[in-house]
């Protein structure tokens, strides 16, 4: 078997190195990939942004399955590019993609399927914009519509800060057309969770939900960043309440996607707020989340490549089985670049000491340099995954897996899983 991976991060190391890991005579190509993924994997120097090389070289390579793993190039409508040439491509057609690419097509879905989710209005003035945050009072959040790198939310505690998040988008245009037009979004409190779910438009088969952890620093203080860690299993996220989410708020999606002619298949991303009136969306994502599938990953027992070809075939999971999973715990520690989210500085050599068994290294942002001197290329280097019976041998393992990476500047959170934690402490 051959496969294609497009993208250059961790969740696509963890990926090739999964499919490595369920089959060592597999084949594997990744556009652009990354020093890390070339352990494992042909790279080929092809941006995620190039639809029209990306599509050339699916053509070029012919592989049994192309995996797209950022969501830019799905919007971009890579994925029916290549299925137009006959080859067969997990992820989503452009027209769906928009789960995640419009928020206010992801929104409108919402409405129409009756999935619960917050309120919301969108807005291309800044007026009514305005007069929405003031209808449904502080906090409120405000969120650019389109793709914007994970920047385009902003959670107001004040009417004043809506008015200058709004100014922002609307008036001062920081996100381009991406924030052309607006959600004003009502807040929800709870914790959040992360549900990947496969499928092929009509059937699909749930992963061990995982919880992000979004802010800089530890104590959950700081910037909202793309994510500085992750761990699974959550144990309020029960088998009922995955099922709940299943039948409640994915099926409902699906089909009203299937109405509107534009079914989804691949992975839909859950992202959900457990409040006190039962589990809400806060976003779909049209790919597998990142860092959580860092985590998600090494704890699955099941054949990836398998799921995912089924997912790309019509109606290729109806018979598929459930997704098992290993009885352990993982836990995830981004280590990132200093400046980062803001402005990261990159161009740092790295020294990696080696991890634990128990501890694997998945590259974000590195690179090569002539030299072959390994380098930070981004704000997030590494996603450095432990593994363990328990939650708290795998923080022990990533949080020594993360130290074994030394360059300048270099940070990372090392109370990834606090919340799990807790929760022992107070059951135990
Ligand atoms: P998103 O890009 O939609 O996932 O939003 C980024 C982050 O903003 C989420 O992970 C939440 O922490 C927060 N957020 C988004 N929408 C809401 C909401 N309606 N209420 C509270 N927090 C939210
Ligand atoms: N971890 C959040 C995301 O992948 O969007």
């Amino acid at each position: 078997m051959k496969v294609l991976i497009v993208g250059g991060g961790g969740r696509e190391h963890a990926v090739a190195w999964k499919l490595r890991l369920d089959d060592p005579d597999v084949e594997l190509v990744a556009a652009p990939g990354n020093p890390g993924i070339a352990e494992v994997a042909r790279c080929v120097a092809i941006g995620t942004s190039d639809v029209p090389a990306l599509t050339e070289l699916a053509r070029s390579e012919r592989p049994d399955l192309v995996f797209v793993g950022p969501e830019a190039p799905l919007a971009a409508g890579l994925s029916d590019r290549i299925r137009s040439h006959g080859i067969r491509c997990f992820g989503p057609s452009r027209a769906a993609a928009q789960v995640e690419a419009s928020k206010r097509f992801s929104k409108e879905c919402m409405l129409r399927a009756g999935v619960a989710t917050a309120d919301a209005s969108w807005h291309a003035d800044s007026e009514s914009a305005k007069r929405a945050a003031r209808d449904l009072g502080a906090p409120v959040v405000i969120k650019a519509c389109g793709l914007a790198a994970g920047k385009g939310v902003v959670v107001c505690e004040s009417i004043a800060a809506a008015d200058s998040a709004i100014d922002l988008m609307l008036r001062f245009k920081a996100f381009g057309e991406a924030g052309a037009e607006i959600l004003v979004e009502e807040f929800m409190t709870g914790e959040e969770l992360s549900v990947f779910f496969l499928t092929d438009g009509v059937n699909f088969r749930s992963m061990i939900p995982a919880q992000d952890h979004k802010r800089l620093w530890e104590h959950d203080v700081g910037p909202n960043t793309g994510g500085m860690g992750a761990y699974a299993p959550v144990s309020i996220a029960t088998p009922d309440l995955v099922r709940r989410v299943g039948d409640e708020i994915v099926a409902p999606t699906l089909a009203d996607l299937r109405d509107r002619s534009t079914p989804f298949s691949g992975l839909l991303y859950v992202g959900l707020m457990l409040t006190a009136s039962g589990p809400k969306v806060v976003e779909f994502n049209c790919r597998f989340g990142d860092p959580e599938t860092e985590v998600v990953l090494p704890l699955m027992k099941s054949e990836l490549l398998p799921m995912l070809a089924a997912a790309a075939e019509h109606n290729g999971l109806a018979s598929a089985p459930a997704v098992a999973f290993s009885g352990g715990a993982g836990v995830t520690i981004v280590v990132a670049s200093p400046g980062y989210p803001d402005a990261a500085q990159t161009n740092a050599e790295i020294r990696l000491a080696g991890a634990a068994s128990n501890a694997f290294i998945f590259h974000a942002g590195t690179t090569r340099d002539g030299a072959g001197v390994l380098r930070t290329a981004g704000g997030r280097v590494f996603a450095v995954t432990g593994v363990g019976d328990t939650i708290r041998d795998a923080q022990l393992a990533a949080v020594s897996g993360a130290a074994s990476i030394n360059f300048d500047g270099a940070h990372h959170r090392r109370d990834i899983g606090w919340r799990e934690l807790a929760r022992h402490a107070g059951t135990s």
